[in-house]
């Protein structure tokens, strides 16, 4: 009979051991419940992205997790649920985009999401820059959004209830250098969409310098090990692994995000957004069982038509004007050339740094804030062209915004000319 006590967990796994169902059991349960102190949950934490877990102890512990709280559940809904989820990039506004889309195309997509942390933008963050806005829906209220055939989708603040055991250790592992493991990602990221209620989900799986992950080896097996945990827990699970070594689109920041994201619903847009949406938006249609085509319901105005309602659901006004930070600086090319790498990374920091992201839980961001990058890598530019607009409301920021872009930004010879992929592989079962 093996020892069910912190110290003995943390010792099995430290020397390599793979810890017994009742253990996993045991740790999630007395640590959500405060009786396993944090100090003991960040040692084994630690243990773990050491020792990492098997295919079995990923998917109990993952279990656990989900019993910590309440799992939700839409099987009465009259359309099919289906949700995405993105390991996080710079300027990754696709749900803004995709949700509506989806919804336009006929299914539910009850969408769950975050506030930032860090240099990725949280969703929640760039919606609440649409005056009037609210993240917070209440059950009942997301039910009926997401049976109303004019809505049908909902992007909102996760309650409490759900995975209350991930919620506690993220916020350790955040702040104990606990977070690249792979089997705590896959298990931290599908115990929140497993409890979430969705009856498939399609993983957009981010690889490169401005992502968790940063080889396309390492993004496979996390994109494996979740699609395993998603299909074994009965939900149908796809993933797309894609690009995040330069950001997504041309803005980087909360508003000038949301005002990205309703050019491409108008129909316009950056290429690479629209590309990403219509690929992660087949993906799901088909999960969904739906025979329809995404680019259809994009180009014909239904997509914006969701996005309206379901902004207006939400207490947002959709025509109101968005906030623009009070002052910006540019930053030149300063030869003639190709753009031959805009760094994910360092964009991210930037953008960070003057205020569209937050550094602690709990602290504001700035709406206005961000940078708007007028060329992409594979782009020709001449000497003095403006590259980028930092954005900020505090100017002291632009020398730690501009600090952060020096190491980023490589300008090549004209005979560089290529613009990177953003579709790198599919992960199904
Ligand atoms: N996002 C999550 O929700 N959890 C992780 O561990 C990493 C990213």
């Amino acid at each position: 009979m093996t020892a069910v006590d912190a110290v003995s967990i943390i010792t099995a796994k430290r020397d390599g051991g793979e810890l017994s169902d009742a253990q996993i059991d045991w740790v999630i349960d007395r640590f959500t419940k405060g009786e396993v102190a944090d100090e003991q949950m960040s040692a084994l934490a630690m243990a773990i992205v050491w020792r990492g877990m098997t295919r079995r102890e990923t998917a109990r512990w993952t279990a656990a997790m989900i019993a910590s709280g309440s799992r939700m559940d839409f099987t009465d809904l009259p359309r099919p649920t289906v949700d995405k989820h993105s390991t996080g990039g710079v300027g990754d506004k696709i749900t803004l985009p995709l949700a509506p889309l989806v919804a336009a195309c006929g299914a539910a997509v009850p969408q769950l999401s975050g506030r930032g942390l860090g240099h990725t933008g949280g969703t929640l963050d760039k919606l609440e820059s649409i005056p009037g806005w609210r993240a917070d829906v209440s059950v009942e209220r997301m039910r009926e959004m997401l049976a109303d055939p004019e809505i049908g989708a909902v992007v909102c603040a996760a309650g409490a209830d759900l995975a209350p055991a991930d919620k506690r250790l993220y916020a350790l592992r955040d702040v104990t250098g606990t977070v690249e493991s792979i089997p705590l990602i896959a298990s931290s990221i599908m115990s929140k969409k497993i409890a979430e209620g969705t009856a498939a989900l399609v993983l957009d799986v981010k690889v490169g310098t401005g992502a968790f992950m940063k080889s396309l080896a390492d993004a496979r097996e996390l994109a494996t090990a979740m699609v395993e945990l998603g299909t074994d827990s009965g939900v149908r699970t796809v993933a797309l692994l894609t690009s995040m070594d330069t950001p997504l689109g041309r803005t980087a920041g909360n508003a000038l995000e949301v005002a990205e994201s309703v050019e491409v619903l108008a129909g316009g847009g950056p290429a690479d957004i629209v590309e990403l949406t219509i690929a992660l938006a087949r993906e799901m249609v088909a999960l969904a069982g739906l025979d329809v085509d995404p680019a259809a319901a994009l180009a014909d105005g239904r997509a914006m038509d969701h996005w309206r309602a379901m902004v207006k659901a939400q207490g947002g006004d959709p025509d109101a004007a968005l906030p623009r930070a009070r002052h910006t600086e540019v930053v030149r090319a300063d030869r003639d050339g190709v753009l031959t790498r805009l760094d994910a990374m360092g964009v991210g920091i930037a953008a960070w740094r003057l205020g569209a992201g937050r550094a602690r839980q709990g602290d504001p961001v700035q709406f206005g804030a961000g940078i708007e990058m007028h060329a992409k890598p594979g782009d020709s530019v001449t000497a003095g062209q403006p590259l980028l607009t930092l954005h900020s409301d505090t100017p002291e920021a632009f020398a730690g915004a501009q600090s952060a872009l020096t190491a980023a930004i490589d300008i090549g010879d004209l005979d560089q000319k290529t613009a990177p992929p953003v579709l790198l592989d599919r992960i199904a079962r």
